[in-house]
């Protein structure tokens, strides 16, 4: 962006991690028996987040990546998901957790889940480190959220603003300052 702004940090690097370590044990008791989970991460943005997560998964665990169409470097959603790159592994009869960072309009999250589902899963769920319901246009919420936030342009811990701050250790928010 060529719009000078500065980041406000919304949630720390620590409240991350003590509500992931919480997550991780609802998944654990959900997937408690599990020999076959996929967890599936949603390229680019959960990158950070799925690395995270399964650190703390105490189960038989595969990883694999899948990326839809983006909204590439501006802050609107395309609304129409393509995917750009599908799975590696087969998903048929197994347990899949895709992981995602952000719930924003629903839509790739929402599609993504359509996609994987008309696979045959044997279960299929959802996790977001973030949902902005404020934002929603379709019917769709993620089995476990980390965190519910406002309707703020978020960056940082694998979300972007123009592929820039994904490396960002927090949950900030984007200030723009020549307002
Ligand atoms: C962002 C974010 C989610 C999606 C959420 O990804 O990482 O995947 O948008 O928006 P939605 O609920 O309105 O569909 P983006 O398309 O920017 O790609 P990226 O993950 O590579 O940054
Ligand atoms: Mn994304
Ligand atoms: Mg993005």
């Amino acid at each position: 962006s060529q719009r000078p702004y500065v980041i406000d940090e919304m949630i720390s690097a620590k409240s991350i991690a003590a509500r992931i370590e919480a997550l991780a044990r609802d998944i654990q008791e959900e997937f408690a028996g599990t020999n076959k989970l996929v967890v599936v991460g949603l390229l680019r943005g959960s990158f950070v987040f799925i690395a995270d997560l399964v650190r703390e998964l105490d189960l038989p665990v595969e990883v694999d990546f899948l990326e839809a169409s983006s909204y590439g470097d501006g802050m609107e959603s395309s609304r129409e998901v393509r995917i750009l790159k599908d799975l590696r592994g087969q998903i048929e009869g197994r347990d899949v957790l895709v992981v995602e960072d952000i719930v924003d309009t629903g839509h790739t999250l929402s599609h993504v889940s359509q996609f994987l589902l008309s696979r045959l899963p044997a279960r299929l769920r959802t996790i977001a480190l973030l949902d902005k319901p404020a934002r929603r246009e379709v019917d769709f919420k993620a089995d476990w959220i980390g965190f519910e936030i406002p309707d703020e342009f978020v960056v940082g811990y694998g979300i972007d603003f123009a592929q820039r701050n994904r490396n960002l250790p927090f949950i900030g928010k984007v200030r723009f300052t020549d307002v």
